[in-house]
């Protein structure tokens, strides 16, 4: 018998040629439920499943599951349980590296975004409402010279850090909040010098943009909270990139109509795809439809990714990019 891949929605190519040259591919019409595709990572017709962040892989569904392995189309994994996974002998795949600098260019983006008002400044013009130049019409705030707060300080943060500092921001970070570990020197490389560590609280407070980029697990569900939000500058602005539930986002709609915070550009919502009650007629507000790793290139890369990482395990082979590498016996 030769390998059977379970792809739970279409990826773009190269991704299921690969998998089609290493095995016999199911792709299924619509992306399933959480019943249908536990019934189906049970039956013990697939070898490996690809997933997608929407797709629920808990441990009631791995304690049933007759698979190899969960390849996610995804550098995140929050929606499979890891621990649950390497107790039942399945290994997990992701797709690290290769969307670093598009999430980063995203975070950039709503920094600058929610700066100089382009949503509110593009429905003015297509309203009509343009009647020429005026020394006050849309003002917004200064990039340059304003704190970037970074929570976070991984491959995405890093990269964030490179473009603000390249716009003359002053970056601050807190590589582990809300509890704390120190970057040495030598851990900082390029940055030696230049971005500067500081404790959680104080970056809360002293972040003129607080850009959250932290993976989400106990630790960081609700990071930012109603209580960090008090904390945080009248005139900060909050960006997310990482995933909605670290941020209280109905804390953050009633902060941002009382004036508590001056803004929030955000890729991600917390109950995705829907939005917060009165979060869509805020102005002050960008929103974005988790579009991080949205570009051509980027998702072919972890479409390539996925499907190597798929055919490595169902082969037995270490695959390349493993959240739980497979010292356990298969
Ligand atoms: C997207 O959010 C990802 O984790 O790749
Ligand atoms: C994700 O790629 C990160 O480490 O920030």
């Amino acid at each position: 018998m030769g390998n059977h891949f379970l792809v739970t929605t279409a990826i773009p190519d190269p991704g299921l040629q690969l998998l089609g040259d290493a095995g016999q591919v199911t792709v299924l019409p619509e992306p399933p439920d959480y019943g249908t595709l536990a019934a189906l990572c049970a039956s013990g017709d697939f070898d490996v499943v690809l997933t997608q962040l929407r797709d629920l892989i808990d441990a009631p569904l791995l304690a049933g599951a007759r698979l190899r392995g969960v390849s996610n189309y995804a550098v995140g994994y929050n929606n499979i349980d890891v621990d649950a996974a390497t107790r039942h002998g399945i290994i997990v795949g992701n797709t690290p590296g290769v969307l670093t600098d598009a999430t980063a260019d995203i975070a950039m983006l709503l920094i600058l975004g929610t700066a100089r008002r382009v949503v509110e400044a593009d429905r003015f013009v297509r309203a009509g409402k343009f009647h020429g130049w005026e020394p006050e019409l849309l003002l917004g705030r200064d990039v340059s010279g304003a704190v970037l707060g970074l929570a976070g300080f991984g491959r995405i943060a890093r990269a964030t850090a490179r473009r603000a500092l390249g716009f003359g921001m002053e970056v601050i970070f807190s590589p582990r909040p809300p509890g704390d570990r120190h970057v040495s020197d030598e851990e900082l490389g390029e940055f030696a010098g230049k971005v500067r560590q500081v404790p959680w609280a104080e970056l809360v407070e002293r972040s003129d943009f607080l850009s959250v980029h932290v993976p989400l697990n106990d630790q960081t569900r609700h990071l930012v909270d109603a209580d960090v939000l008090r904390r945080m500058k009248p005139d900060a602005i909050l960006i997310n990139t990482a995933r909605g539930p670290i941020v209280h986002e109905a804390a953050l709609v009633d902060a941002l109509r009382g004036g508590v915070i001056a803004g929030a550009g955000l890729d991600v919502f917390e109950d995705e795809p829907r939005l917060a009650p009165g979060l869509a007629g805020l102005p002050n507000t960008v929103l974005l439809p988790h579009l991080g790793s949205a570009t051509v290139p980027v998702r072919s890369e972890m479409a390539r990714l996925s499907a190597l990482n798929a055919v490595a395990i169902a082969e037995g082979r270490v695959p390349p990019h493993a959240v739980n590498p497979p010292t356990m016996s298969l």
